[in-house]
């Protein structure tokens, strides 16, 4: 057994919550250790989300890690929506609103980058990492490492490991609500060096199920098909797979679709899920340890920034100013706002996708509610509110 480490706040998870919260809390003076499962290019092949609220990339500017997205990311001003026959683009602009398009992938690469130009800690391939002490007067870390066991002594610990992570499942269940929601198809993805079809976002509701163009560049799409739970990568050709999502969008975006090779192809299963409340003691969740969202919506890795933004002004506060109110806040303040995208998002997904044993009556009502949401200009207010992420919202605290 190596001597504890030290410092004040645990991080475990190296996604862009872990990162993002590691980054801003450096910047304030405040010192964390990331402890990772996975070595730092495992992390950094996972290809994720793309899609940034404007609250986001200024999160990102402030935590200084803004100026590749500013350089090399798409602002878009408007996403394409089609159902039955039609293709109605719903403008974000009359709400001074937009997005910008950056892989998950390209951002975690900055913050990483960003972390080992300050020097910041991040230890890679911690096995078995185990959560100790936080209804205590201090929290532990233990992993393993090499062979070896460590420790790290800390004084707070944020759990931004995931879904699948460790943090949430150290609450003991007696303590922990979940809320979830298992829905019955998948989304199949690919990501491929062809030009994007269109220079938005093309979101499609079909007969045949969901469909949807996006792109990491210029040259570089990134395009998703409703799948089956069960189906088997291997019947999924790159030719079936073209031919699929061309059937699926509307004739003039069909014609421009460009086929090739896929660089990848997965299929991930699609969940709405909340566990509540996100402390524990000294433990905070934060990101995918304390959400999912199915990711019609776009929400997930924007829900994490802001948890991890919130997180840090709270820490920030209890080491400057010695006042733990935004601590005490975090989760009621957190939990609302995640709400209302756990709301859009399981909106999103159920007037897009093809649910099993739909009626007729079914699919007419998804139609209306696409219809209402082009043909009126509340709805897409609405919309543009909760896609852009321009809602302002007041909980008592930094949302
Ligand atoms: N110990 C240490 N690290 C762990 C453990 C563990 N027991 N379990 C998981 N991890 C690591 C994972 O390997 C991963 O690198 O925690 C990290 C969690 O990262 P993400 O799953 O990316 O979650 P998060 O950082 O919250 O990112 C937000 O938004 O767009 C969505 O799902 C998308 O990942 C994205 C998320
Ligand atoms: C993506 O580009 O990967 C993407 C875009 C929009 C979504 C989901 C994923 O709603």
């Amino acid at each position: 057994m190596s001597a504890a480490l030290r410092t004040q706040v645990g991080i475990v998870g190296s996604g862009p919550s872990g990162l993002l919260l590691a980054q801003l809390l450096h910047l304030a003076g405040v010192d964390s250790v990331v402890l990772e499962r996975r070595s730092r290019d495992y992390v950094l092949g996972r290809i994720r989300a793309g899609v940034l609220e404007q609250t986001t990339a200024e999160i990102l500017r402030r935590a200084r890690v803004g100026a590749r997205m500013d350089r090399e990311g798409l602002v878009h001003r408007g996403v394409e929506l089609c159902f039955g026959e039609r293709t109605q683009r719903i403008d974000f602009s009359p709400f001074g609103a937009s997005v910008t398009v950056y892989g998950q992938t390209e951002l975690t690469r900055d913050l990483m980058e960003a972390r080992d130009a300050l020097g910041g800690k991040s230890i890679y391939e911690a096995e078995d990492v185990a959560i100790e002490g936080v209804t205590g007067g201090a929290a532990r870390l233990r992993w393993r490492k090499d062979g070896e066991q460590h420790l790290l002594d800390c004084d707070f610990v944020a759990g931004c490991d995931g879904f699948h992570g460790v943090s949430r499942r150290s609450i003991p269940a007696a303590e922990l609500r979940t809320h979830e929601r298992v829905y019955p198809f998948g989304w199949l993805g690919v990501l491929a060096d062809v030009p994007p079809v269109s220079h938005e976002l093309i979101y499609s509701s079909h007969e045949r199920g969901f469909a949807l163009c996006s792109m990491r560049s210029a040259t570089r799409s990134r395009c998703y098909v409703q799948c089956a739970l069960d189906d088997d990568l291997r019947e999924w050709s790159d030719e079936r797979f073209w031919d699929e999502l061309r059937t699926r969008l509307p004739a003039e975006a069909a014609a421009k679709l460009q086929a090739g090779p896929t660089i990848e192809k997965s299929i991930a299963p699609l969940r709405s899920f909340v566990a509540e409340p996100l402390r524990y003691g000294r433990l905070f969740l934060a990101g995918d340890a304390a959400h999912i969202v199915p990711p019609t919506g776009a929400k997930g890795l924007n829900l994490a920034a802001r948890d991890v933004d919130q997180l840090a002004t709270a820490l920030i506060a209890h080491y400057r100013d010695g006042r733990d109110e935004l601590l005490n806040v975090y989760s009621d303040a957190a939990l609302r706002r995640i709400w209302r995208a756990e709301r859009f998002s399981a909106w999103m997904t159920s007037v897009l996708h093809r649910f099993p044993g739909r009626t007729s009556f079914d699919r007419a009502m998804q139609i209306a509610e696409l219809d209402y949401l082009v043909g009126s200009a509340a709805a897409r207010a609405a919309f543009v509110e909760s896609y852009a992420g321009t809602l302002a919202v007041t909980v008592g605290a930094a949302t």
